[in-house]
């Protein structure tokens, strides 16, 4: 028996990194679960053949392949229980080179397609559902270059917190989970090896995240186990800030 047999699970960026540790112990938990990918079909299809999970291809900067997403999520989840919002932009940029174009990029896939996606969820998911949405330790160390992330992150972190009260009366709790350093190709595409040295330093624990690491919080807050949380934000940093 798993705690989420009987569930679906809509999770958005499933087929690299930490998204991918979500939909591998969401289905390993029972859920039948969905998730998106924008372009790494043959990361997509060995996560998909290896879970049973389903694959669907869309870039959530554009809200036309969202609602398909979310049509694609109705016709073919059993029922909606839990969303997890984690596909995000990493957009580091020094102040001075922000661009309109950029500023729009992150904005479109990190704001709104999480907003879209809670309010989707807010109108199909089943009582008792869960939304967690992923944030960075970012939002609370104000890192050079981090503005558009770290400034995109705390407006799902606020989105958080209001949809807890909105949806709370259903029993829907909604949560963020912000990662520390957790070793994924976001994570060595946007920092040197010195850099990651220095954060494995840093965490009482002693290393770099792993995305099993962070897949378990989520899990916890997806189960039933969570259902007493909602409108918070929990640090899966392994102590990187204590
Ligand atoms: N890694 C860290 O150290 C760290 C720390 C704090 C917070 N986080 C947060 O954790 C989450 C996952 O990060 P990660 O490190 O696992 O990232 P990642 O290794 O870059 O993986 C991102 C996943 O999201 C998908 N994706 C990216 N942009 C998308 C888009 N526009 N539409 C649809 N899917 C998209 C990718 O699909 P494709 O493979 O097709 O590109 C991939 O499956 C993010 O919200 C990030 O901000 C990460």
């Amino acid at each position: 028996m798993g705690t989420l047999d009987g569930k679906g699970a809509l999770v958005t960026g499933g087929s690299r990194g930490i998204g991918r540790a979500i939909v591998e112990r969401l289905a390993a938990d029972g859920a039948t679960v969905m998730f998106s990918f924008r372009s790494d079909e043959r990361a997509a299809e060995e996560v998909a053949t290896g879970t049973g999970a389903l694959a669907v291809r869309g870039d959530q900067g554009s809200a036309e392949d969202l609602r398909r997403l979310f049509a694609e999520a109705e016709k073919r989840l059993p029922s909606i229980d839990v969303l997890v919002n984690n596909a995000a932009e990493g957009g580091l940029a020094a102040l001075a080179d922000i661009t309109e174009e950029s500023f729009e990029r992150v904005m479109a896939v990190n704001v709104r397609a999480t907003l879209l996606a809670i309010q989707w969820a807010g109108r199909v998911m089943r009582d008792g559902g869960r939304i967690v949405n992923l944030s960075t330790v970012n939002t609370m160390v104000p890192a050079p270059g981090t503005m558009l992330y770290a400034g995109s992150k705390g407006a799902i972190e606020q989105f958080t917190k209001v949809a807890a009260r909105e949806l709370g009366g259903r029993g829907i709790t909604v949560n963020t989970v912000s990662p520390g350093a957790t070793d994924t190709d976001l994570l060595r595409s946007s920092n040197p090896p010195e850099a990651l040295e220095r954060s494995a330093a840093f965490t009482a624990l002693g290393r770099l995240g792993r995305p099993d690491d962070v897949a378990a919080v989520v899990a916890f807050l997806a189960g039933p186990d969570g259902r007493w949380m909602t409108g918070q934000n929990l640090l899966a940093s392994g102590g990187m800030l204590v």
